[in-house]
């Protein structure tokens, strides 16, 4: 490459920024008004983004022309107020901007040293975080990439503790001639503790060890008592659950966790949206109990409407949270004194500083914001399900305790049922005024509706109304 003078460079990096911002603007204005899915085709896609390395380089400005150009024709709209699919939260526009400014820094928050301001943010958002959901003050938090490498984070601390009351220190001599750890879960875990669990080397629990649910995917607490009395005695885990990802249910985790503690089990709650419930006054009480767990999974992408990716491990034993973690070597340089190193609490090493995004949020928001935001979105989902209940032929199959609806849509028989469920579904996500995905649930198709961007208004709501109920009258 040619040396480029500094005032050219900075001409360069002024306009690729202005280029970057006027894509992003023309993106962001038209989510009220564009069809929710993407019209175009996967082949198109790959007719304009792919093929072979580029032997020269193009031009920096023509590569963001492009992508900013296709990201704008082929992004669903998920960031807008009518995306009612999985559990995806949108962005504040604050903390948007903040992530922004995370880019244009580049810190690598694995340690205080190279990411000062960085690390300070973090800290405080931690300390926030632990405070808005009424957590033990000295819990640990580690910054991850979501609800997933939360839950596999708080499990890594689970296993060091418990082993560690066994006499044996996994970090150091892994898992082979360990004592037999027993991991208990809900018949209704979500898919990602799974996942954590296998990658931990503690297995899939077998379905002996899946403690019952009710009609809502509420553990049975009494199953949990008779389950753990039955287990041999020795190291257990047991994985609760606030915001079934189909339902919203919460586990009862003050009975749950009475039993935990008889036992000296570790409990893990996952609660990648559920747990905000602890941050609104209205909702605190589907998660009494919360805080007598030792650890939690919580996403601040999903209902703190920070961009992707932001999830959050938070352990109330902050040795044994460090311990599972941390790593060494001579060249790394700890921060001094109480210093927070990002590394100490992640499984990441080099990271990006993805808790500014959740410090400007809650800054931003303070504590009667962060209720306000959870309180409207539970609001707006009571809307669709009171609307939709009184329909003929559609039920709504769940309790609407928090921001999840979970809809049938009636057929003659069960299999047509499903098939109209399933059509209502497919009908509403082609019209493009809202997008929302399907499930089954106990045996039977059903719609999901979750309720979790801030910039969902009761206009919004009554739109995707309009959409299902004329997709529910053709099918
Ligand atoms: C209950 C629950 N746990 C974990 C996850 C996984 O979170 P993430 O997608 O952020 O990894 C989800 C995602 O919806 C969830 O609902």
């Amino acid at each position: 490459m040619a040396p480029i003078a500094a005032q050219d460079r900075l001409t360069a990096l002024r306009d690729l920024l202005a280029r970057a911002e006027a894509h992003a603007l023309t993106f962001l204005e038209s989510l009220d008004s564009r069809p929710v899915m993407p019209r175009r085709s996967m082949d198109d896609l790959r007719a304009s983004l792919g093929g072979p390395v580029p032997p020269d380089g193009e031009d920096a400005g023509r590569v963001i022309d492009l992508i900013g150009r296709e990201g704008h024709l082929a992004s669903m709209a998920s960031a807008g107020p009518r995306f009612f699919g999985f559990v995806i939260g949108g962005s504040l526009p604050v903390a948007l901007a903040a992530d922004w400014l995370t880019s244009a820094w580049d810190q690598n928050t694995g340690l205080y040293v190279a990411a000062p301001a960085a690390s300070v943010m973090e800290e405080t958002a931690a300390r926030w975080l632990v405070d808005l959901f009424g957590l033990p003050t000295q819990s640990s938090v580690g910054f991850v990439t979501g609800g997933q490498m939360a839950n596999f984070t708080c499990l890594a601390a689970g296993r060091h503790e418990v082993l560690r009351k066994a006499g044996w220190d996994v970090e150091a001599r892994g898992l082979i001639g360990a004592p037999a750890t027993n991991v208990v879960v809900s018949a209704e875990a979500h898919a990602t503790i799974f996942a954590a669990l296998r990658l931990l080397g503690l297995g899939v629990p077998p379905d002996s060890h899946r403690v019952p649910t009710d009609t809502q995917g509420r553990m049975d607490p009494d199953a949990l008592e008779a389950l753990l009395a039955q287990l041999p005695p020795g190291p257990t885990v047991v994985c609760a659950q606030a915001g079934n990802v189909n339902t919203g249910a919460f586990d009862p985790l003050a009975a749950i966790a009475a039993a935990c503690e008889r036992r000296g089990a570790w409990l893990h709650v996952d609660g990648a949206f559920g747990l905000w419930a602890a941050a609104a006054a209205s909702l605190r009480s589907l998660v009494d109990g919360v805080a007598l767990a030792d650890s939690w999974a919580v996403d601040a992408h999903k209902w703190l409407n920070v961009p992707y990716d932001c999830g959050v491990a938070i352990c109330r034993h902050p040795a044994a949270h460090r311990a599972s973690m941390t790593v060494n070597a001579a060249y790394l340089v700890p921060g001094d004194g109480d210093a927070r190193d990002g590394l100490d609490w992640v499984p990441e090493f080099s990271r990006r500083a993805r808790g500014i995004a959740a410090y400007a949020a809650i800054r931003s928001l303070g504590r009667s914001g962060v209720e306000d935001l959870i309180e409207h979105s539970c609001r707006l989902a009571r809307r669709f399900a009171s609307r939709l209940a009184t329909q003929d032929g559609i039920r709504v199959l769940n309790d609407v305790v928090l921001n999840q609806v979970l809809v049938r849509f009636d057929g003659d028989d069960a299999a047509r049922g499903d098939a109209r469920t399933r059509a209502v579904v497919s009908a509403v996500q082609k019209d493009g005024t809202a997008w929302l995905s399907g499930t089954t649930w106990h045996d039977m198709a059903a719609m999901r509706i979750s309720v979790s961007n801030w910039s969902t208004t009761e206009r919004d709501v009554d739109r995707t109304l309009e959409s299902i109920l004329s997709a529910a009258q053709q099918h």
